[in-house]
Formats: C-alpha cells, sequence, structure tokens
C-alpha cells in the first residue's frame, strides 16, 4: 500500500515498473474489494477508486502480456465467450432429498441416530438459497475455474462470468489451514433489491418481465458477454468446502475457514445440537426469510462430523447425511372473476386475472399475472373457476393451477380476444413470440399513452411538473398524442387554464419542467423515444457512437449492430424505427422544439488517425483483449467497425472459432484476414503515435492483399 501511496507518475517503458505497479495495484484494489464486500468498510472515496481500476486497466490494454489472470478489471468483465467449454466436475455436484414435512425431519434424525449407532452428533443448519448451484475452484489461492452444476458430473465453465461477482475473492487471503488446491460449493445468486430494480427496468423498456431471481440468475450467468453480467450484481454464498483430503473435522469448522478466506458465508448458519433445535430454526425462518434481501426456499439440515458425513455415506443419488427442508410456496384458494388484457407500450397484451381478494404472505392479492394465450390454454381456465394463487421466488402473484373440482356448473370459458381491447384492431402474434400484439402503434390510446408516459419518466426527459397521470389527463383531452406535442403546451396556457386541479403555480411549474428537458442529455432523449429493445445502456452506447440522431438515422441495421452492446435484433428494430415517416416527421417537431438530438461538447481525441478510411468486421472469440476493447480501439483510431463482409471491407479480424462461412466469404472477396496481434500491429503503440505508414505497419498486408500470416 505504502509503495502505491509513495508512487509517482512512472515511467512505463520499464515492463518491470510495469509489471510492479500492475501487482501493487491489483493489491491494493483487492484489498479495497475485501473492506467493502465483505466488512462494508469504504476506505476511499468511490472516485478514488474508480481512478485505481481505470489505471489498471490502462496498464493492462497497454501490456497484455503482464495482466494477472485474476485482475480485479476482471469485476468489470468484458471477456466475451461464444460457447461455454464443458469440464468434469472433480467431486460429483449431487443434490439433496427434500422433504416438505417435519414428519420427514424427525424421520431423517432417526435414520442418522440409527446410522451413527447412538454416537453422539450435532448438526448445522442453513439456508437454503434459491440460485444456482456453482462449484469454484482455488489453487495456490487463486481462482481458477467456475463450473455450473450441469447434469452434475460435468457443467459449463463460466469462469469469465463469475470473476465479475464482486463478492467472491479473485485471491483467498491466507487462512488456517488453506488446502493448496481446493473447490468451493455455493450459490449464486440475484438479490432480491437488484432483481426488482432489474425488472422495473425491464418493465420501462417494454421488455418481458423475468419470473423470479433463480432464473435471473441463471441467465445472468448463461450471458456471452461478461461485461454484461457484471451489470447483474450478482452474489455467491460458499456452502461447502472439496479437498482429496481432510483438511477440517466438521463442516461448521470449514464455513468458518472458507470465511477467513475472504469467501463470502451467509451467517445465517447455525449449530443445533438436536433435531428439536432444527425444528426451532426451521420455525424461525419461516417467516424471517421474508425479511431476508436473498431469495430462499429451505433450509438445509447437515451432520457436523465430517467423519460421521462418511459413515452414513450416500445414495445414488444425495447423501444421508444431509437434507433440505422446503418451505410450502405461499398458495391461496380464491375466485377468478375477470380477465383485463392489458396494451403495454410496444402493443404486447397481457392477460391479467381479476380475483376476489386474498391473503398472501404478507399482503392482500387482487389481481394475477396470467402471462400470456398458452398459459389460460394450459390451466383450462374458466371465469368463475377457484384458483390456486403462489407467491413463490415470484413478486407478481401466477395462477399455478385450477381446483377442478370446485368448477361451478355457470363457469364460462375465457375468450381470448382477437381484437385489440383497447382500439379494436386486430391482434397479430409475430414468430416466435408469446405475446399477441396490438399493431396500431400510431392510434391505439394505451400504447401512445404509454409512449407518453416513458417519454417523460425519471430516466428519460424527466420532465418536473408533469407526471404520468397529468399527461395521461392531457392525453385523454386531445392536447398531447406524441411527445412533440408536449412542447407546444406552453403556447396553449389559456386551454391548460380551463382545466380542473391547475393552477397558475401548477402550469408555471410545469412549463419551466418543459422548457428545462430541452438542456436534457442526447442519450436520455434516445431513451426517451421509446424504441423497441433501445434500453438507457444501448441509447448510450449508439449515442456516444454515432452521436447526432442524423448519423443514427443513416446507419444501417448492419452497422449499428456492430456497436458494442448493439445485437442485430435491436438494430434492425432502430433502423425500422428511423425510417417510418411518422418518426421522421416527430424527430424534425422535436428539433424544432429545442430538444437535444445530438451529443453536445468536444468529440473525444482520437488516439491517432491510422485507421480512417477502414472498415474491419470482428469475427470470433480473441485473446488479450475482448471484443469491446478491440471495438474501441478500432473506433478510437479513427477506423469503423461493420458487421458484414463485402469486397469494400478492408480487414477481418479473425479471433478464435471464427466461423467457416466468413472465412470464405473474405477469402473470396480477397479480403485480408488478420489475427488480433496483427491488428495491434496496425495501431500505435503506448506513447508517440507513429505516423501513418511507419515501419511498424509495413509486416501487414494492405486492404485488398490476402494476408500472409493466415
Ligand atoms: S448443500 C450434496 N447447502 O440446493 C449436496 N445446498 O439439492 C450439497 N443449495 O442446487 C448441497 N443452499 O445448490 C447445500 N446451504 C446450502 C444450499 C444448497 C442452496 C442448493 C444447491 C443444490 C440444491 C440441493
Amino acid at each position: 500500500m505504502n509503495r502505491l501511496a509513495a508512487s509517482g507518475p512512472l515511467l512505463m517503458s520499464d515492463s518491470s515498473a510495469v509489471q510492479q505497479r500492475i501487482l501493487a495495484l491489483s493489491e491494493r484494489l483487492h484489498h479495497l474489494n475485501h473492506q467493502y464486500y465483505q466488512l462494508d468498510i469504504s476506505e476511499i472515496p468511490d472516485q478514488e477508486f474508480d481512478q485505481l481500476l481505470a489505471e489498471l486497466q490502462q496498464l493492462e490494454t497497454e501490456h497484455p502480456g503482464l495482466a494477472l489472470a485474476n485482475s480485479p478489471t476482471q469485476r468489470v468483465g468484458g471477456t466475451i465467450t461464444k460457447q461455454f467449454p464443458t469440464a468434469e466436475h472433480r467431486y460429483p455436484m449431487l443434490s439433496l432429498g427434500n422433504t416438505y414435512s417435519e414428519d420427514d425431519l424427525r424421520e431423517f434424525d432417526e435414520r442418522v441416530q440409527r446410522g451413527l449407532e447412538g454416537a453422539p452428533y450435532t448438526y448445522v443448519c442453513e439456508l437454503k438459497i434459491d440460485g444456482v448451484a456453482m462449484s469454484l475452484r482455488y489453487e495456490h489461492g487463486q481462482l481458477t475455474q467456475g463450473v455450473t452444476r450441469g447434469d452434475g458430473t460435468r457443467g459449463d465453465v463460466v469462469t469469465a462470468n463469475v470473476r465479475t461477482i464482486r463478492t467472491l475473492p479473485l485471491a483467498l487471503r491466507p487462512g488456517p489451514n488453506q488446502p493448496e488446491d481446493f473447490e468451493v460449493r455455493g450459490e449464486v445468486f440475484m438479490p432480491l433489491p437488484v432483481f426488482a430494480e432489474l425488472n422495473a427496468e425491464r418493465e420501462q423498456n417494454g421488455d418481458a418481465l423475468l419470473a423470479n431471481p433463480r432464473n435471473a440468475a441463471s441467465g445472468a450467468l448463461k450471458l456471452q458477454n461478461s461485461a454484461q453480467v457484471a451489470a447483474r450484481k450478482l452474489r455467491f454464498y460458499a456452502y461447502s468446502l472439496l479437498t482429496p483430503g481432510r483438511h477440517f473435522a466438521c463442516h461448521s469448522a470449514a464455513l468458518e475457514a472458507l470465511g477467513s478466506y475472504g469467501l463470502p458465508v451467509s451467517d445465517t448458519w447455525r449449530r443445533c445440537a438436536t433435531i428439536t433445535e432444527v425444528l426451532d430454526f426451521v420455525h424461525q425462518w419461516a417467516t424471517q426469510r421474508f425479511d431476508f434481501p436473498v431469495a430462499t426456499d429451505g433450509i438445509v439440515i447437515k451432520v457436523d462430523d465430517l467423519r460421521q458425513q462418511d459413515q452414513l455415506g450416500y445414495t445414488a443419488k444425495s447423501p444421508r447425511w444431509a437434507i433440505a427442508y422446503k418451505y410450502p410456496a405461499e398458495a391461496a384458494r380464491t375466485r377468478l372473476n375477470e380477465v383485463l388484457y392489458n396494451v403495454g407500450r410496444t402493443g404486447a397484451v397481457t392477460p391479467v386475472a381479476v380475483l376476489t381478494p386474498v391473503a398472501l404472505a404478507g399482503t392482500v392479492v387482487k389481481r394475477a399475472t396470467l402471462h400470456n394465450a398458452n398459459q389460460i390454454e394450459l390451466l383450462d381456465l374458466r371465469l368463475g373457476d377457484l384458483v390456486y394463487v403462489e407467491k413463490g421466488g415470484e413478486i407478481i402473484p401466477k395462477i399455478t393451477g385450477v381446483d377442478l373440482s370446485a368448477r361451478p356448473a355457470e363457469a364460462v370459458p375465457i375468450v381470448y380476444p382477437t381484437a385489440c381491447p383497447a382500439c379494436g384492431t386486430a391482434l397479430v402474434r409475430p414468430e416466435g413470440e408469446a405475446h399477441f400484439r396490438c399493431p396500431n402503434e400510431r392510434g391505439c390510446p394505451p400504447q401512445l399513452k404509454a409512449r407518453l408516459e416513458h417519454y417523460i419518466s425519471r430516466k428519460a426527459l424527466n420532465i418536473d411538473g408533469l407526471g404520468a397521470e397529468t399527461v395521461g389527463r392531457f392525453f385523454d383531452l386531445g392536447l398531447v398524442t406524441t411527445p412533440a406535442d408536449i412542447y407546444e403546451l406552453p403556447a396553449r396556457r389559456a386551454e391548460l387554464v380551463t382545466m380542473e386541479r391547475m393552477g397558475q403555480k401548477s402550469i408555471d411549474n410545469l412549463l419551466a419542467g418543459i422548457e428545462a428537458s430541452q438542456q436534457v442529455p442526447f442519450p436520455r432523449v434516445l431513451f426517451g423515444l421509446g424504441i423497441r429493445y433501445v434500453g438507457e445502456t444501448v441509447a448510450q452506447k449508439l449515442a456516444a457512437h454515432y452521436r447526432t440522431i442524423d448519423a443514427l438515422r443513416a446507419a444501417s441495421a448492419e452497422e449499428m449492430a456492430a456497436v458494442p452492446e448493439v445485437g442485430s435484433v435491436i438494430a434492425v428494430a432502430a433502423s425500422e424505427w428511423f425510417q417510418q415517416p411518422e418518426n421522421q416527421r416527430e424527430l424534425e417537431r422535436l428539433r424544432q422544439a429545442g430538444v437535444q438530438l445530438e451529443v453536445t461538447g468536444e468529440a473525444p481525441v482520437p488516439a491517432s488517425d491510422r485507421l480512417v478510411g477502414l472498415t474491419f468486421v470482428l469475427s470470433g472469440v480473441f485473446e488479450q483483449h475482448s471484443r469491446d476493447e478491440l471495438q474501441q480501439l478500432i473506433i478510437s483510431n479513427g477506423g469503423k467497425i461493420t458487421g458484414s463482409i463485402s469486397k469494400k471491407l478492408s480487414y477481418l479480424v479473425a479471433g478464435e472459432n471464427m466461423g467457416p462461412a466468413k472465412r470464405e466469404k473474405a477469402l473470396g472477396f480477397k479480403v485480408p484476414i488478420i489475427s488480433e496481434t496483427e491488428l495491434m500491429v496496425l495501431l500505435p503503440g503506448p506513447g508517440e503515435a507513429p505516423a501513418v505508414g511507419s515501419a511498424m505497419a509495413a509486416p501487414l498486408p494492405g486492404p485488398g492483399q490476402q494476408s500472409l500470416l493466415l
């Protein structure tokens, strides 16, 4: 740490000085992460932390060979994995026997007692976290591998993704009896507040909601871009330590040791001397778990002594020394009175069940989601049925079944509407989608209203003095239909004054808010336009890349798809949106109204102009840099990225596992195929940018020539 404090600007030409600085920064950042995430201590302000991280990131980009495998920069991700390799588990990942009854727990205890032939024993009780099982390998204190459960014998290697879990040490702290090479098993999960935030964001963006935190965690772990995984804020709790030999006498000692190595272990576990104490623990958490910020679905009970565990052994599927008690899913039975159909911002129709109010898991449930038409059919629902509603890990209650024995004779089958319940337009169901949609984008009132609400929402234009309710009233009165109409309100002051609950003061506030919204930066305006799939992050990426709405409008879907974090589905949706004349007119009106349609301020200074006039396609998985980094490097040196190979393309940059079709095509068009290393040769090295065409660039084939190196 002192080394860091003392270090002035380093002359980074000396690779051992760089290496030392990388080591010192990594050590310091590992330490700060441990303090922050394990001990809740902020030693330095966030900004300073970010500066240290940025410095390390830069050094690693400039000297990829010196980057440490477990660098703290791994937390922010950036690795792209096209397909996860699989690995065999050194110790199979078994599951636990489940029970929902206390009698079964007593029987389990009797079996343990018999198995141990009367010897004294104790239990450890832990919360059963409802996430995704993960096996981590630590060698010489370094995290070297993360593998999912898979089929219990082989799982997916998702190391880059688990490295983004902030509470997980990439390097262990020394601790008692630390094995040189061991595995830690535990649960990767998404904390409930993070899950709620993610779903709120998805709702705002018009995306389908995630059913529960477990699905959210498992979906996140399967993402190919670890930077996106990092954004999902996953967490991990360790619950067992596996080594070839025995390092600890009992499970509780292993849990304590894991904690002392810096691994996150939930401090909710308890030693229980008897089955009565176990049942007390089970009862205590039956309600307390609702205040815990992590989804739990039960309690895991384990015999503490490891020799006794061996003595009890395993059945084919699960250990005889442990059992999972599962809390019954919180369910209630109530009547289905009506089905309403909600039309969202993107026209998606979602059926909502209107129920006779019923108490469930601490709240009164009046409505439940029915997801889509398939769900209604699957459940064979009729109006008037008595239905089961569950809350489980889900935030929104759902209907899980029908009590057919209580079906009233007068129950009426539900007829899914074929026309939009709001505007009467025939519904369509795009191929591959579960939802029916109302295609009347320009005339369907709930869609128009939802788009206005989105435009004024906090993360978009955030117009002070104009809330969802007021904009809804304006819409109903025909004062505003699209966002651009909002900017005509100042001219309609006379009409506003005649409105109920619209005093001079609220009008002043409203008009001031509208004026202030002209200063809202372009990325938020772009988000506010409500283009399908263009959420906050995508809007930021597109705005940063194209800088003006005109440049963005002129871009083809293919070009947009090459921008980091913008996939082809998003790109096609955005490009179609810009082609519609109504949207072009709307943009023109917004421009007239003084809304920001370009990034203000200086354009970022390019690192060099070495790549001006050159276009690149990146394909495959890269070793030294993430795809995002390579794209940024190309752009900041004046080059352009595109998605498809044509004869005009300057270079195809090939990583590992590049598709054979791309290769063929490039060869056909005589486009040079270069490697990641060769691309680096095209770029200026650290320090002064050499002039274009200098000796450094000479060994590479020029555009139009075949690579000699590949
Ligand atoms: S012990 C031999 N402890 O529950 C099995 N599992 O079937 C050892 N789980 O998917 C598992 N919390 O990932 C254990 N405290 C805990 C747990 C736990 C959640 C998961 C586990 C597996 C399932 C058990």
